[in-house]
């Protein structure tokens, strides 16, 4: 398939996201106006010089800027500003439903209260109903470079909005931050009722997936590169059905890859496993979905066959019930027959 035609094909796609950390779509031209209408300075001059800072060489590198950014969000209309932007970026790519993270403890540790993030994202993700009809689920992820305790006060934070937080996840530093340091949150969110899921296998090593499945007992792995270093693993998640939420630029910004053709996408989808292709952190690594389904479509010679496998898994692996999740299959499928 030529390029062209290919891209045509991604565009036309419809398609979830299911890994998203709504901080991470901040992007530099927003991070300047809320600097400007919160008074927060930044110690960058202009748009260039904050894009030349997100050179990264490992995930600690980009979570320090990361983190950095945050400082211009304080007000829930700052919060709703920033969800209300990414849902027009998804929505100009297709995008039919979206499974986003928020960082809580990154903005009540910096004296934002919960009430003021989760508000702005969640009125700006019913706006983003209405207008574009793209659904939503919202995941609350605990910092796991922060302690357990820290983790359980952010649950209990999160109690009166319960019904509005779809599942609970992890992110930030891996390395050092396996998975059982939380299993006993994680065990106290799913008696809530609450879905799972937690970053492993980023730079993490294979034994961090196993914990997050063993020991987490999650519903689905963000990431999960170095499962394939585990052929026991790779038969594991394949039993299980588990979906993996891979992100192609931000493997290669974070050079958890070295080069794009590097991205375990097409192997893993060849060996059975349901992959999805998602952003992370668009406004830090160069593209939001179709951008990182470009990429890979292109670098691994994806043909359509795979594309719409990849858009079908957005939607199987998604937290939807299974008659919305089969009608946007059906839709997928549709596209496909008439391309
Ligand atoms: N927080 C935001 N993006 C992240 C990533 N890719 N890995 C871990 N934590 C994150
Ligand atoms: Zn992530």
């Amino acid at each position: 398939m030529d390029d062209a035609r290919r891209d045509r094909l991604i565009a036309m796609l419809p398609k979830a996201e299911l890994h998203l950390h709504i901080e991470g779509s901040l992007e530099p031209e927003m991070l300047f106006a809320l600097a400007e209408r919160n008074n927060v300075r930044i110690p960058f001059a202009t748009v260039e010089e904050v894009r030349a800072a997100y050179a990264f060489s490992n995930l600690q590198d980009f979570l320090d800027i990361y983190y950095q950014g945050m400082a211009v969000l304080l007000k829930e209309q700052d919060f709703f500003d920033l969800t209300f932007a990414y849902l027009e970026r998804a929505y100009a790519d297709n995008v039919r439903h979206v499974e986003i993270f928020f960082d809580p403890q990154g903005h009540t540790e910096r004296g934002v209260a919960f009430d003021t993030a989760i508000g702005g994202i969640l009125r700006a993700l019913k706006a983003g109903q209405a207008q574009f009809g793209i659904s939503h689920r919202l995941i609350l992820c605990f910092l796991r470079h922060l302690d357990e305790a820290a983790a359980f006060a952010t649950l209990a934070e999160a109690e009166p909005w319960l019904d509005q937080i779809a599942g609970v996840g992890l992110d930030s530093s891996e390395v050092g931050h396996p998975p059982s340091k939380f299993a006993r949150v994680f065990a106290a969110a799913r008696a809530k009722g609450l879905k799972l899921v937690a970053h492993a296998g980023e730079e993490g090593p294979p034994d961090y997936v196993w914990e997050a499945l063993d020991q987490l007992h999650v519903d689905r792995i963000d990431h999960g590169n170095r499962a394939l270093e585990d052929e026991r693993l790779v038969q594991r998640i394949i039993a299980d059905g588990q979906t993996l939420t891979v992100c192609p630029l931000s493997n290669l910004k974070l050079c958890v890859i070295d080069r794009i053709d590097d991205s375990p996408v097409r192997t893993m989808l060849a060996r059975g496993i349901r992959a999805t292709v998602n952003s992370d952190d668009p406004a830090y690594f160069g593209g939001y979905v179709n951008a990182n389904f470009r990429a890979v479509a292109k670098a691994l010679d994806l043909d359509s066959a795979q594309l719409v496998q990849l858009a079908e898994n957005s939607f199987s692996g998604s937290f939807l019930p299974d008659p919305e999740k089969a009608a946007h299959i059906a839709a997928v499928h549709a596209v496909a027959a008439a391309g």
